[in-house]
């Protein structure tokens, strides 16, 4: 079986010309000559015009993701996103490490595609699984990826462009996105001042979506945590809230806390089909 980069390959589209990459002596390109570089550490870097790489997760936020996740914090919301995941090609936007797609290609024995625009995450990816292929690219451009090319998009906790989901899934497809709830780490929300999620949140997602995608379920997930204090640190420097909070406001208030402290996980998994 082709595996990692080569195995995804074929989902792959030059983000130029949108023609088809093959890779020879190493080097990845399409007919048109346009060449991608694929990294020592195995991921390839596709941008085309009007990409950027300025949103992606640090390196400090990469570990502590990897961190945190491995120590098997997020199992519930893994679970519920296997569950709900159709086949594949399975094309992970916004993969971070590639954590929850591992889970999906392992069950389904598919391909998975990791997308991410930190060079950090992508590395992590590209080393995650045997199917998985690893890919830097900028959600918020077109992506480099042929239309109706996978059977399920995973998008969780990350940004998306309905638009481009609509295009790269087969007709029937689905796009599995997992969105916070207001409950989603509430302890933390308030002792610490971390950022608000909007309570409207999972009702505006399908409105986003609009007529591209056609919303067909969705399903809580709600699990009470109880975290040493290095887990909460590495739990608010994985998110959002780590581009606010000085590295000594978090470090004093993370002290502040209790041996161990309960935290609540509360995300909400929606699925959407393409159109047939
Ligand atoms: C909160 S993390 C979630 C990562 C992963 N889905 C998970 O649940 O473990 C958000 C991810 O989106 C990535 N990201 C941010 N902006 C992006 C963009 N414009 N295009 C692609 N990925 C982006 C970040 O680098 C980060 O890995
Ligand atoms: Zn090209």
């Amino acid at each position: 079986m082709t595996t990692g980069l080569d195995g995804v390959l074929p989902l792959l589209a030059c983000p130029i010309c949108a023609g088809g990459l093959t890779r020879r002596d190493g080097v990845v390109g399409c007919a048109a000559g346009h060449r991608y570089d694929v990294a020592r550490q195995g991921y390839l870097t596709l941008l085309g015009p009007g990409s950027r790489l300025d949103t992606g997760d640090t390196a400090d936020m990469v570990a502590a993701r990897q961190e945190f996740l491995d120590a098997g914090h997020f199992a519930p919301l893994t679970a519920a996103i296997v569950a709900a995941a159709g086949p594949g090609p399975v094309l992970d936007l916004g993969a971070g490490t590639g954590h929850h797609l591992r889970a999906v290609v392992e069950r389904s024995g598919d391909v998975g595609l990791a997308l991410d625009t930190s060079r950090l995450a992508a590395r992590r990816a590209a080393k995650v699984h045997a199917r998985v292929g690893s890919v830097v690219a900028d959600a918020w451009s077109r992506l480099p990826v042929r239309d109706g090319a996978v059977g399920t998009v995973l998008n969780v906790f990350a940004p998306r462009d309905p638009g481009e989901l609509a295009r790269v899934l087969r007709p029937g497809g689905r796009a599995v996105i997992v969105t916070p709830t207001p409950e989603h780490q509430q302890e933390l929300r308030a002792r610490i001042g971390l950022l608000d999620v909007d309570p409207d949140k999972a009702d505006r997602l399908v409105r986003a979506m609009g007529p591209a995608l056609t919303p067909i379920d969705r399903t809580p997930v709600r699990h009470v945590l109880t975290l040493a204090r290095a887990d909460v640190d590495r739990l608010i420097r994985m998110g959002p809230s780590a581009y606010h909070l000085p590295a000594d406001r978090r470090q004093a208030a993370v002290r502040a806390l209790g041996e161990t402290t309960e935290v609540t996980l509360s995300a909400t998994v929606s699925v959407f089909a393409a159109r047939r």
